[in-house]
């Protein structure tokens, strides 16, 4: 198993994997499109050649913004999240990353609980941010 950034082979099964977890992607087009933006940072696990967990981050050389992050529902809970965070701070922090920031809905129990465990706090909260009118958190952790 290892973490690493993206390629263009991956994005098919990174679309699969986001629809697994949240029902719908980003796409092909646009993580295709991402190959080439200099502000995005993505990261995928590998194990036996499927890819079980992902993340997206856009940073601007100070700030990590974490745009969609997921793990195969199988493979949950065996600290692959954790992992893929935190591979993804001493990654960025090299390169001088000050503070993340994300939203999450405020019924996702589960990733508010990682979050809280690797130390983001609640700033702020978005009101029907989602189109299913839900509040969304926003969550910051500053280095
Ligand atoms: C959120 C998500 C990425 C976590 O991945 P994971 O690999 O299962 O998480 P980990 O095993 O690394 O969990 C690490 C810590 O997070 C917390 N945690 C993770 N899942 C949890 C759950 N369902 N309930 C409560 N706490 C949970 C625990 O504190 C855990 O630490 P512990 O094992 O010491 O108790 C995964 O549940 C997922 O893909 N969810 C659907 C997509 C999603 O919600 N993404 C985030 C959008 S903002």
């Amino acid at each position: 198993m290892n973490i690493r950034k993206y390629k263009k082979e991956d994005i098919e099964k990174i679309v699969k994997l986001e629809e697994e977890c949240f029902n719908h992607s980003l796409g092909y087009d646009f993580l295709n499109s991402y190959l080439d933006n200099l502000m995005a940072y993505i990261y995928v696990i590998e194990d036996n050649n499927d890819i079980i967990g992902y993340i997206s981050t856009m940073f601007d050389g100070e700030i990590i913004e974490i745009m969609n992050f997921c793990v195969s529902p199988k493979r949950r809970k065996e600290g692959l999240g954790e992992s893929l965070l935190k591979y993804v701070f001493s990654e960025l922090l090299q390169e001088g990353a000050k503070s993340s920031f994300l939203e999450v809905r405020e019924s996702n129990i589960g990733a508010i609980s990682l979050y809280h465990k690797l130390g983001y706090k609640e700033i702020n909260r978005r009101k029907q941010y989602y189109s299913d009118g839900e509040d969304a958190l926003v969550l910051q952790l500053i280095f």
